[in-house]
């Protein structure tokens, strides 16, 4: 049963200043989770006869062997990947869509500017009139939004929300640009949240941060003014992905570290008392170096960044699911969250599941 809300001396004097609803000892639990990428494959040396590059150079900087892309003749897009994504986690949850009190979208690669992506997913799945937005922060996209939905439903305002990570960059990838063409893939993953009476499941820990001023080391200029004065327009392109992947490199591997120890000291918990981190798949040499310096045993960092590329705020939840119907994740687990990305944004959630 519902608990009122304390009576503050606020809440006494001021109606519009009344706390939200609380629900005490509510937990959250991951109800299913559910993935969707395009058929198509882009093998490296498909790549190669786009740019020039090579599936030496690929694999050895990157750790990537192929990756899928949309194929829009074929009625692939954002729109499908995302509600192909919840729909499967719909059903591993057994939970209609009709109960979701929200659904939230990570994604920068929408197919249409207005609506919002969410809106959509919601509409197709039969969301009823459940709340719907995107949250725009690229391949933090899934963290920022699951951390997001657990603390709505914590705190008593919702009790089912649909969470979903999807980019499909190649819509705004020049596939001539080796820079950018080698490194990402479209894909999308899910995970429904739903409460639970259990208090011990749900974040043990969470951080959302980003640093505006960073924003031109990866972005995609609309028009012409946008380009930055000291860009060299031959390279940076208005409706095309532009990244400065060396700046990116630097600020992955610091902040990625950087965000793991924080993370452990918020959650006071030890690293060998993760039993899963599941991280945003930009570079197999950026997982590593955190690897390493942590001395996390290779079971415990699930890598699949050799099948899809980067995914940017697909690449999180697709691990999840993939990990979850491997049986790799059970009930009781502490799990690390763990993304970066353009903005530049990072963020993490220690779930205990
Ligand atoms: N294929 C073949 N050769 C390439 C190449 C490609 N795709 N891209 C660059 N090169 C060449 C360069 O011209 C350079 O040659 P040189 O030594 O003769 O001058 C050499 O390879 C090294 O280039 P460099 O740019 O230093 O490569 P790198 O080691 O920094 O790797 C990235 C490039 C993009 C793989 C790497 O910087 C990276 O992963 N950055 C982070 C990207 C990221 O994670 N983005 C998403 C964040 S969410």
């Amino acid at each position: 049963m519902n608990q009122p809300p304390p009576t503050t001396p606020a809440a006494q004097t001021s109606a519009k200043h009344r706390p939200l609803p609380s629900v005490p000892h509510r937990g959250v639990r991951i109800a299913g989770t559910g993935m969707a990428v395009p058929e198509r494959v882009y093998t490296n040396a498909d790549i190669a006869t786009l740019c020039e590059t090579s599936d030496e150079w690929i694999y050895q900087r990157t750790g990537i062997r192929q990756r899928r892309i949309c194929d829009p003749r074929k009625g692939e897009s954002n729109l499908t990947l995302c509600t192909n994504a919840l729909r499967n986690a719909l059903e591993a949850s057994k939970i209609p869509a009709a109960q979701l009190d929200a659904v939230i979208v990570g994604t920068i690669t929408s197919d249409m500017k207005c609506p919002s992506t969410a809106c959509m997913v919601g509409a197709a799945l039969g969301a009823g009139t459940a709340q719907a937005f995107d949250v725009a922060a690229a391949c933090c996209g899934f963290v920022y939004s699951m951390n997001l939905a657990h603390d709505l439903i914590r705190v008593g305002t919702h009790r089912t929300i649909g969470v979903v990570g999807c980019d499909s960059v190649s819509c705004f990838t020049d596939f001539t640009n080796r820079n950018v063409a080698i490194l990402f893939g479209d894909g999308a993953g899910a995970a429904v949240l739903h409460a639970t009476d259990d208090a011990t499941k749900g974040v043990i820990a969470q951080i959302n941060k980003a640093d505006g001023t960073g924003w031109d080391n990866l972005f995609v200029p609309g028009w012409d003014q946008q380009i930055p004065d000291n860009a060299d327009r031959q390279v940076v392109v208005p409706g095309c992905l532009h990244m400065n992947g060396k700046e990116v490199f630097k600020f992955a591997v610091g902040t990625f570290q950087n965000l793991i120890k924080e993370t452990l000291d918020m959650g006071q918990i030890k690293v060998e008392d993760v039993d899963m981190f599941v991280c945003h798949q930009s570079n197999a040499r950026i997982i590593q170096a955190a690897v390493d310096r942590f001395g996390i045993a290779a079971t415990k960092v699930y890598v699949n960044i050799d099948r899809f590329g980067n995914t940017s705020a697909g690449s999180v939840p697709i691990c999840l699911d993939e990990l979850v119907k491997a049986g790799r994740i059970r009930e009781g687990m502490v799990i690390m969250f763990v993304a970066f990305g353009a903005g530049l944004t990072w963020s993490s959630s220690l779930w205990q599941v």
